[in-house]
């Protein structure tokens, strides 16, 4: 296959509170827009019915979607080469997930992670919705649909993209050649980054998170609480910048290489505080993100905008879900001399 001939599909699940935050955009969002530059056909869609499984709060999940539709959108897709809707509003995602239940297997999904994690936790069975313990039906419904070569995703995906192979081939099994197999794409680099506590991975549950779009208020906030180097006391004390996280965010943010290095040196030689690091840190996010904080105020003021992006990316993905559903239809035997 030609680099550029490739076609790719990702969703995003608008659960939690639909925050962005700087490991999310240097762990899926950095690397799927590079990967999308070079891609022919880009099917990026919002997991609403996804969201279900965990967000049952009708305001709630509205946040959610709309933060995670502006933010997204604030980095800049090309809308000609990205494909962007919302599952819920191609019904047939739904559809397919129905036809593919009957050639799964109840122990494959048992098998699943997200069903075991929380019978793990001490779950009972009763605790565990449908939804969520269907969910990689239906995530397999949403990759079938599009035949996408690749899915990036995230680690802990990568399970579902391996299940969504197996139903398309006990489906291809049962009823003749029908569904291609989706490969996953797990991208290493930037995949786990520290959060502010300096111990786990940044993460919006666990409040230790950068945020890409919150105000700048906040965002300071979020900067000057960062953990540093525990053993330094005073600013005139010799410093550690290896593994210390005000540096690790300041390598990937700071565009301003010699700055970052002067400023290095003088924290090993004691001679600058955290405030100058982190109050410089700002600076450099300020600048970094500043374009898409200013795309996300402007698209969050501009509603009808996004309503055409998402009009005009369903108008788009439709019409090939509702071939392959057709192909499916007639595969099974749903169609027949009296269908119109
Ligand atoms: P969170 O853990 O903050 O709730 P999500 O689970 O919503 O984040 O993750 C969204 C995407 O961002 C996933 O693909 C995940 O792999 C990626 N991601 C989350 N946290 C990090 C991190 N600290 N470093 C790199 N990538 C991350
Ligand atoms: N389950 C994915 C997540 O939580 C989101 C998702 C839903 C998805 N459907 C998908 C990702 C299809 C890739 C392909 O991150």
């Amino acid at each position: 296959m030609k680099k550029t001939q490739y076609s790719i599909l990702t969703g995003i699940t608008p659960s939690g509170t639909g925050e962005v935050h700087i490991g999310n955009f240097f762990g899926v969002v950095k690397p799927f827009l590079e990967m999308a530059d070079k891609a022919k056909k880009v099917y990026f869609f919002i997991a609403d019915l996804h969201a279900l499984t965990t967000v049952q709060n009708k305001k709630e999940l509205q946040n959610n979607i709309e933060n995670i539709i502006l933010s997204y959108l604030s980095f800049g897709f090309d809308p000609k080469k990205v494909f962007f809707y919302r599952q819920s509003d191609i019904g047939l995602h739904a559809q397919l997930q129905t036809v593919l239940n009957n050639v799964t297997p109840l122990g494959l999904i048992k098998r699943c992670h997200a069903y075991k994690d929380k019978l793990q936790k001490g779950v009972s069975q009763d605790g565990v919705n449908m939804g969520l313990f269907n969910y990689p039906v239906l995530m397999a419904a949403d990759i079938l649909l599009y035949e996408p070569d690749f899915v990036p995703v995230g680690e802990d995906q990568k399970q579902h993209v391996e299940v969504t192979r197996d139903i398309a081939e006990y489906f291809n099994n049962t009823y003749g050649k029908t569904f291609k197999l989706p490969q996953a794409i797990i991208k290493k680099e930037g995949a786990r980054l520290i959060g502010t506590d300096g111990k786990r991975k940044m993460s919006k549950s666990l409040g230790n998170y950068i945020s890409v779009f919150e105000d700048e208020e906040t965002i300071k906030k979020q900067i000057m609480s960062t953990f540093t180097d525990p053993d330094r006391i005073r600013p005139t004390d010799p410093g550690r910048v290896k593994d210390n996280p005000i540096f690790i965010y300041h390598d990937l943010i700071n565009e301003d290489k010699n700055q970052v290095e002067a400023l290095k040196q003088r924290y090993k030689q004691g001679k600058v505080g955290d405030v100058e690091v982190k109050e410089e840190l700002l600076q450099a996010h300020l600048k970094k993100f500043g374009q898409y904080r200013k795309r996300y105020q402007e698209l969050k003021n501009n509603p009808d905008k996004i309503k055409d992006i998402l009009k005009q990316g369903t108008q788009k993905v439709k019409p090939q879900a509702e071939d392959k559903m057709r192909q499916v239809e007639e595969k099974i035997g749903l169609v027949n001399k009296y269908s119109f």
